[in-house]
Formats: structure tokens, sequence, C-alpha cells
């Protein structure tokens, strides 16, 4: 090894450590940003018929706040794994997923269901909106859970002009009342992610959001997204295999056999 080649090894692996060090002491990363999202050594196997499959192999990873993150990987690579892992809708084998400072993945169920429901938004590929809600009751939905029957009914209208505001700040202030068979698929997704927004989380983890849309209905969302990055700081993770869709975010990485590597 040249002394140049072992000269910047050296100092990329102290620069490193003293940013590891650094993180330790403040939760901030060298660029000075905190750091909302990690995931340290993830591991998981699913065993069918007998067999392991492993998934998972140790994922590092860490998300700064109001990052747009992208995690690219093939199909079958584990994305949605570990985005469920990461919302902590499914446990590791091994690895933890910290949040805020917080180790949250060990924490009792209730206390993970409840931090869940406020500080992580989810969407999906097929929208998971309930059929028999309109649009505005499903964005008022996690709201319901999230305060209890009665502290909701209290403050049940600005609960339902919260819900109207963001349904129309993703474009939807003319579908309120529509069910979701009554809605194209953009605008079945623009409702999932109001009703994402809806507790005002922390991070929005999203699984190939796009992935059911044409491409331009799917560019619509992807701005949409964007924008509640730019304009509202909003932390997002999103999975996808679409290069395309991934290179619209801050930074792309890749998840191969198990493994985040950079794209
Ligand atoms: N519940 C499960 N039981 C058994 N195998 C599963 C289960 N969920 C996912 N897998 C397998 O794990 C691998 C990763 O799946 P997934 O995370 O859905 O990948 P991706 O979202 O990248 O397409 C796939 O091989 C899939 O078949
Ligand atoms: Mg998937």
């Amino acid at each position: 090894m040249s002394e140049a080649v072992r000269s910047t090894r050296s100092a990329a692996a102290s620069s490193h450590v003293e940013a590891a060090a650094s993180y330790r002491q403040t939760g901030r990363t060298a660029s000075g940003r905190r750091i909302q999202l990690e995931a340290r050594g993830l591991k998981k196997s699913y065993f069918k018929a007998g067999h392991e499959i492993p998934v998972l192999r140790g994922v590092n990873l860490t998300v700064q706040q109001g990052e747009f993150l992208a995690v690219i990987g093939q199909s079958g690579s584990g994305k949605s794994t570990l985005l469920h892992l990461l919302a902590t809708l499914d446990g590791a084998d091994a690895g933890e997923v910290w949040l805020d400072g917080m180790r949250i993945d060990n924490l009792p169920r209730r206390r993970r269901d409840a931090l869940r429901n406020r500080k992580l938004g989810m969407i999906f590929q097929f929208y998971h909106l309930l059929p028999e809600l309109t649009a505005l009751e499903n964005v008022l939905a996690p709201l319901m859970i999230a305060h209890g029957l009665w502290s909701w009914l209290r403050h049940r209208r600005s609960h339902v002009q919260n819900a109207r505001r963001l349904l129309e700040q993703v474009g939807l202030g003319q579908r309120w009342q529509h069910l979701p068979r009554e809605l194209s698929g953009g605008e079945m997704q623009r409702t999932a992610i109001a009703r994402a927004l809806a507790p005002g989380p922390a991070v929005l983890l999203a699984d190939e959001p796009t992935g059911n849309l044409d491409q331009h209905t799917g560019a619509e969302i992807m701005q949409l997204l964007r924008s509640l990055n730019r304009q509202h700081g909003l932390t997002i993770v999103m999975v996808t295999h679409d290069l395309a869709n991934a290179q619209q975010a801050h930074r792309v990485v890749r998840l191969v056999e198990g493994r985040i590597e950079s794209a």
C-alpha cells in the first residue's frame, strides 16, 4: 500500500471514529445535524419449512433530521422487512433501532405502539386505506387511536380542521367525503400520506409509494414527498426498486445481500 493511500485510509478511519465519538457525545453528526433514526446491526431471518432465509445480515443506517433517504434494492432484497423493523412493526433477531436518541425496538409493546402511532408515519404501495371510511375519516383514524375516544371527542372539531387542512395540503381539498373506491390510485396515496402526517410524525417511512401508480401519477406523488421534505422539514425514508425515483432523494443507499452499501 502506498504511503498516500495509507494516510488517506487512516485519515478516513480516524475521521469516522471522531464522527462516531462526536455523535456519542452530542447526538449530532459531523455536519451538525441531529440523528433522527438509526439502525444498528439489524439481523432478520425468516423460517420456512425448516429452512432459514437470512434477509438482513447486519444493517447499519443513520438518518439525519430533515433528510430524504432512499433505500434501493431488488425485489426480495429485504426492503419491506427493513422498513417494518424501523417502524417496530416486527422484531429483529439482533440489533437495535433508535429514534431521537432513544432505543425503541425493546420498549414494552404498548409504549412501542403508542410511539409508532405518534412519531412514525407509514405509507405503502397499496395504500392500506380502510374501505368503509371516507378520506377524511381515514385521516382521522390514527388521531382517534392516539388520543383515545374521550379526548378525541372533546377535541373533535380541531382534529377535523387539522385533517381537512392536511387533505388540502396533499391536493385533496375537494375529495374529503369520498370513499377509497371513489378515488384514483394517486388520490388514495395522497389520502394515505395525509393520514400518515395527521399525528405530526418525526419520520415518514414509505414502502414503494409509487409502485402501483402510472409514471405521471408516481411523479406527482414524488413531487409531493419532496415538497413535504423541503417545506416542512419532514424526514423521509423511502424504499423502492425504482432508481429514477430514488435519485430524487438527498441520498441513496442500496440493500445488497442483507447489508447497506452506498449507491
Ligand atoms: N413472513 C415471511 N415469511 C417468510 N419469508 C418472508 C416473509 N416476508 C418476507 N419473506 C422473504 O424475505 C425476503 C425479503 O422480503 P421483502 O422484505 O418483502 O423484500 P422486498 O421488499 O425488498 O421485495 C424475500 O425472499 C421474501 O420472500
Ligand atoms: Mg417490498
